[in-house]
């Protein structure tokens, strides 16, 4: 069976509460009927509810009649919300004003809604540049207990199938932290490797990668890749992790022999770790176009809730993909 329609499967069983903000998106709204017509989730919708019916009347979708849907100017929580939010960011000075502003934009009270309770997940970008969407999640749900930094991960589905699990690779942080210490990316290290475990069921084997393998090139820069690695290693010393390796050797068998021998990797990594936002968002991106890839997220990995970003350029099945995600997510 393929790796999303066992995702959408798991989805089914839970039945869990997915919130769209961006109500008025086609796609989102497209997206939101095939999820409902298939029992993959229960659907928010937010926006002004004549809108949304009006929208989805033309484009005939019939589905949406199950979704609920959240008008963010009259909610009947809203000043609850407020209230929660002068107190989560109290030592940020937000005020009671600055509140009721910001719980109308549907970014926020997608992700108080979450916070409160009344949601399990979030899906949101189609629209929004992930900062938008990353940016109220991490003010407000904040990282999962003994986690410091949230990231992005993608699975990444290659039509070839001799590279990764069957052709399937994940990769991060391609989606939110920039720069990320020694001590941050093995921690991204690990919660890719978990994610990998949770959503794509095989067991991981991740590599770190680098411009250099095993001492093939001395810089600053390859220091931090050897240094995570090490500090992964400590933090997870049952998990199958190596760096610091090039892509070739983490991807290729007999090259990994040659560079690197001796690797736990053996040439057969199917989760990998790019040094810094840069790698990670342009890798993906190449192998999506070049290789004909399905790349599947930003999926954010660390948050306490499950909240997930959209590239501006996905596809109606590529949310449909995501709210199947978010909510294994929420299923634990
Ligand atoms: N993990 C955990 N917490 C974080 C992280 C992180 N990665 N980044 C920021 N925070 C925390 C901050 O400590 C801060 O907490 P506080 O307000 O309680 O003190 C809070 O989140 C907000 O941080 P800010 O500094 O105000 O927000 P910032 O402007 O740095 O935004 C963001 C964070 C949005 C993730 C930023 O780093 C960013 O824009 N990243 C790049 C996103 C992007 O453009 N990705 C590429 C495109 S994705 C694609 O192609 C699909």
């Amino acid at each position: 069976m393929e790796l999303l329609d066992s995702i959408k499967i798991n989805a089914r069983k839970h039945n869990k509460r997915i919130v769209l903000p961006e109500g008025y998106e086609e796609r989102t709204i497209r997206a939101a009927d095939i999820a409902l017509a298939e029992n993959i989730a229960r659907i928010i919708l937010i926006g002004d509810p004549a809108e949304i019916k009006s929208r989805a009347a033309a484009l005939g979708l019939k589905n949406l009649e199950r979704a609920t849907l959240v008008n963010p100017k009259s909610h009947s929580k809203k000043e609850h919300y407020v209230s929660m939010m002068v107190e989560l960011r109290k030592n940020k000075g937000m005020t009671g004003e600055e509140a009721s502003k910001l719980i109308e934009d549907p970014l926020y009270l997608g992700v108080l809604m979450i916070k409160n309770g009344d949601a399990d997940g979030e899906v949101s970008g189609a629209d929004h540049a992930t900062g938008d969407v990353v940016r109220p999640a991490l003010q407000y749900v904040k990282t999962a207990p003994g986690i410091t930094v949230v990231s992005g991960a993608f699975i990444m589905i290659l039509p070839d199938k001799s590279f990764g699990e069957n052709g399937v690779l994940i990769f991060a942080d391609g989606g939110v932290h920039p720069d990320p210490t020694d001590k941050e990316l093995a921690e991204i290290a690990i919660a890719t490797a978990n994610t990998a475990r949770a959503l794509g069921g095989f067991e991981p084997k991740v590599a770190l990668l680098s411009f250099s393998t095993k001492g093939s090139a001395t810089h600053e820069m390859v220091d931090k890749v050897i240094s995570a690695t090490k500090i992964a290693q400590q933090m997870a010393p049952d998990l199958i992790i190596d760096g610091e390796l090039q892509g070739d050797a983490a991807l290729v068998e007999a090259i990994c022999i040659k560079k690197a021998p001796g690797s736990k990797i053996a040439g057969k990594a199917n989760v990998l770790i790019f040094p810094d936002l840069n790698c990670g968002n342009i890798a993906y991106k190449l192998v999506q176009r070049l290789a004909h890839a399905e790349a599947i997220g930003p999926i954010l990995q660390g948050m306490a809730a499950p909240i997930n970003d959209l590239s501006r350029g996905c596809s109606v099945n590529d949310i449909v993909s995501m709210i199947a995600i978010t909510a294994n997510q929420a299923a634990g």
